[in-house]
This record gives C-alpha cells, structure tokens and sequence, in this order.
C-alpha cells in the first residue's frame, strides 16, 4: 500500500459549488453511466466483485456479493436503498460526502440499481440533516431534468426513479432491517433474519441495502475498472475509504485513504494531537468498536489488522483522546446514548444499557466499589452475544476496552471519591498533563 491519500470521492470536495450538477459534469460526472449501460447488469456486478469493494457502512461484507444474493427470478420488484442514516457517535463521512458532492451517490444509485435490475431506489437519510436532505432532493431534481434519472435513461431503455426519504432521527434506523421498517412506515425496529433482505427486504421484496461511501465508491470502479481499485490497500481489504479525524487532533477533517494506512500516518498528516498533548485512547471506527491506545498507532487501518488488535475498523471514525480526557466519562456519555437509543425490542439490550448506566454513573462519581468492575462485566457479558441486533453488543465495546486498558482509573475514583480528572477533586491521581 501506499502511505499518501487517494482523494477520489473527495477529489471534487474544492471545487466550485462541487454540490452542483454542472460542476460535477464538468469533471466527468455521469460518464460511468454510458460505461454501464454497455455492458450487463451481471457484468458491472461481476466487477464489483473483483474490485473487491467491501461494505462502507462498518460490517465490511462484499458488495458485489450482496448484489448477487438478490434473485432474478424473482418477479417482484428490486430495490436499492442507500443507508444515509450516519449516527454513530462520531461517524461524520456521508453527510459531509452527500453535502458537498451529492451526485456522486446519485450516479452510484443509477448504476448500482441497473446492476441488480431495480427501477426504484431510495436514499434514506437521517431526518436532522435538513441541509443535506435539500441539497439530496436539489441533486435528484436536477439528475432527472439531464436525463440521469426517470424513463430511459442516457437512450439505454433503463428506467429508474430516485426516492429521497428523511428517517425521523434514530440511531436504531441504521440498522439495516430496522431502516427498511422506518421506510415501510413503521416504528423502527430490528427484523429477525432469515429471511434477509435480498430475498424479503422492502415491502417483501429483493432489497439491497448499501452504506453511501459503498455505493458513491462504485462509480469510480465502473470507469478506472476492478483492477484499478484492487490495487489499492490491502490483500483483503482492497481500495481507499475516508477516515475521518476528530477530537483532539490538530486538524481534524476527512483524510480519503488506502485501507492499511495507519493513525501515526494519518495523525502526521492531520498535524498531530493537538499541541503539547499526547494521544491517550482512540476508536477507529465509532464509539461501537473496542477502544484502542497508543501501542496500536502502527496498526493498520484495514479490516483483518484492526480484527486482530482486539477492535474492529468500523466506520473509520478516529476519535482523538488526549490525556486531559477522563475515560470513565467519556465511557458514560457512550452508553447513555446507547440507553437512550435502544429501541426496546429486547430485554439484554432494554435492561442491560439501562444498568450499564447506573453502574458506571456511580463508579464515575466514586460511589461505587470494586466490585463494580466485575458487575459492569458481568452485565456487558449478558448483552454481548445476547441482544437482538449489533447495537447491544456496541454498547459493551467501550465499557470492556475501557477496563482493560484502564482500570487503574477506574480504580482511582473510587480512591479519590469522585473523578480525578475534575479540578474539585483530590490530586493525587494526577493524569499526565492534566491541570489540576
Ligand atoms: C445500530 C446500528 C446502526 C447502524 N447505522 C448505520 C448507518 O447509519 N449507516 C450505515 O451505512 N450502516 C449502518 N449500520 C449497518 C447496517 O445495518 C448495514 O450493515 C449497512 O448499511 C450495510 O451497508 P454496507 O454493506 O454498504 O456497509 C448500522 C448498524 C447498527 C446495528
Ligand atoms: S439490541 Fe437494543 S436496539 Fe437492538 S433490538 Fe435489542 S433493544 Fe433494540
């Protein structure tokens, strides 16, 4: 691999109002369409596959593969439904994509759905992004008025209609099953699978669903071809994904790079920690993978390596800690979202996040015992493997990485009666830097 970014989906994020339809032409925008449409459907799924795409949206599952589950024989409609629901604390890659470049998703939408042979499509976007779902619907407007969308298109005979749909803000309705709920009208909650939703997704129909990064990706596949894009990153992770740096870095922002790039690279490239800090713990891919620390800045950022440290690579949302920030707190605020969004389908989940919280409230506060320590194992062990859908077991990332690496300061509230990171409290846990 490399160790320089590969700006491609980001490549056009400067250019003049980039989120317009004649400046996205002007840079070649929608010519992978005539390039599609000129070969099979099978043909552009045949080189997804080869590419090597794998799922943008954190699980990292095969794209071309996913399309090929959908069966043609089927007679009922296809649908591609694009999961533009991004709230996992701290994922920010789509709305910034879809706000500055919205026509690359929508051209990935137009070839995608050719591919598996949908004729409608939906973008199902997180309902407090008010901006971005106008400069969606703007986008869509304008694809239709050139011909990108609607009835045979570029003169290919594919027809196609683009459906821009505004969740009503729950984290939950990234989830891909309980998304299709939402779509369908409902309350948004996790389906049991099987059947998955490439044989009974959408109005029980073969559906695709796909991350925006996975099928904006896909344009660029179709017009510098499968090889191109597998020469990028790793054997196993192949191509460029935007990593998104926030927190205490110097300059945070959207770093598009190989897979395999590491933070040391990326942090050197970002500027560093902020100034006279030093790195303390990280996520590499939202608050729903393992916490790491400063021994894994030479891991690669690619799916297998970050497997093997102990995490998972996620949405590659790299969220910078310095040693100022208390863990036990950060690990609160965590699972105070994830209680406050469980969706209530389930009792590991419903019950667990609930006392997750009050456990950690009180350990934060210096209440609690040592004995905590193991309760709040013991509680993340009875989520973990046990909850209905992968938001339960992400609520228990943080709390078990936290202990394992941290559990002297976990440790030392108890012993100072409060946290040792708040100026009121004793310092004689002083952290490196901290001003007490
Ligand atoms: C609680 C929860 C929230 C999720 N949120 C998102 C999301 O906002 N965007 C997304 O693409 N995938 C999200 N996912 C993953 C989706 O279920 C699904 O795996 C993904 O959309 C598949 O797309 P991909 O194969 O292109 O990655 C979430 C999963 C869970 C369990
Ligand atoms: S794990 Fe949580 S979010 Fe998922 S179904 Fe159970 S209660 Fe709902």
């Amino acid at each position: 691999m490399t160790d320089t970014l590969t700006p491609v989906l980001t490549d056009n994020w400067d250019a003049e109002r980039a989120w317009t339809l004649a400046s996205y032409e002007e840079r070649g925008g929608y010519a992978a369409l005539d390039k599609a449409f000129a070969m099979t459907p099978d043909d552009v799924i045949t080189a997804v596959k080869d590419s090597g795409l794998r799922g943008r949206g954190g699980a990292g599952f095969p794209t071309g593969m996913k399309w090929g589950f959908i069966p043609q024989d089927n007679p009922r409609p296809k649908y591609l439904v694009v999961n533009a629901d991004e709230s996992e604390p701290g994922t920010c890659k789509d709305i910034p994509l879809m706000m500055a470049s919205p026509h690359t998703l929508v051209e990935g939408v137009i070839v995608s759905s050719y591919a598996i042979r949908a004729h409608t499509a939906f973008i199902y976007v997180r309902g407090e992004v008010l901006h971005v779902i106008r400069r969606l619907q703007r986008a869509v407007q304008e694809a239709y008025l050139a011909g990108h969308l609607g009835k045979n298109i570029h003169g290919s005979g594919y027809d196609l209609d683009l459906i821009v749909h505004a969740g009503a803000g729950a984290y939950i309705c990234g989830e891909e099953t309980a998304l299709l709920e939402g779509l369908e009208g409902r309350r948004g909650q996790p389906r049991l699978r099987p059947p998955f939703p490439a044989v009974a997704g959408l109005y029980a129909s073969p559906t695709v669903i796909n991350n925006v990064e996975s099928i904006a990706s896909v344009p660029s596949i179709i017009t510098n071809g499968a090889a191109w894009f597998a020469g990028m990153g790793t054997e196993k992770s192949n191509g460029f994904g935007i990593f998104s740096l926030s927190g205490h870095v110097k300059n945070p922002g959207q770093y598009e790079a190989p897979l395999g790039i590491t933070l040391r690279q990326l942090l050197d490239l970002a500027g560093g920690v902020r100034e006279g800090h030093e790195l303390k713990f990280w996520t590499p891919g939202g608050s729903s993978t393992p916490l790491l620390t400063p021994e894994h800045l030479d891991v690669p950022l690619d799916f297998e390596s970050v497997g093997a440290a102990g995490s998972m690579l996620g949405t590659r949302a790299l969220q910078i800690f310095d040693e100022t920030t208390c863990v036990v707190r950060a690990v609160l605020r965590w699972t105070e979202f994830y209680k406050h969004e469980s969706c209530g389908k389930c009792t590991p989940c419903r019950e667990g996040t609930w006392w997750l919280a009050q456990t950690l409230a009180r350990l934060e506060k210096g209440e609690g015992s040592e004995d905590d320590l193991d309760l709040l194992l013991d509680q993340c062990d009875n989520i973990l493997g046990r909850a209905f859908c992968a938001l339960g077991d992400g609520a228990t990332s943080p709390i078990s990485s936290s202990i394992q690496y941290f559990r002297d300061e976990y440790l030392a509230h108890l012993t100072h009666g409060g946290c040792p990171f708040d100026p009121a409290a004793s310092t004689a846990f002083a952290p490196v830097g901290a001003t007490a």
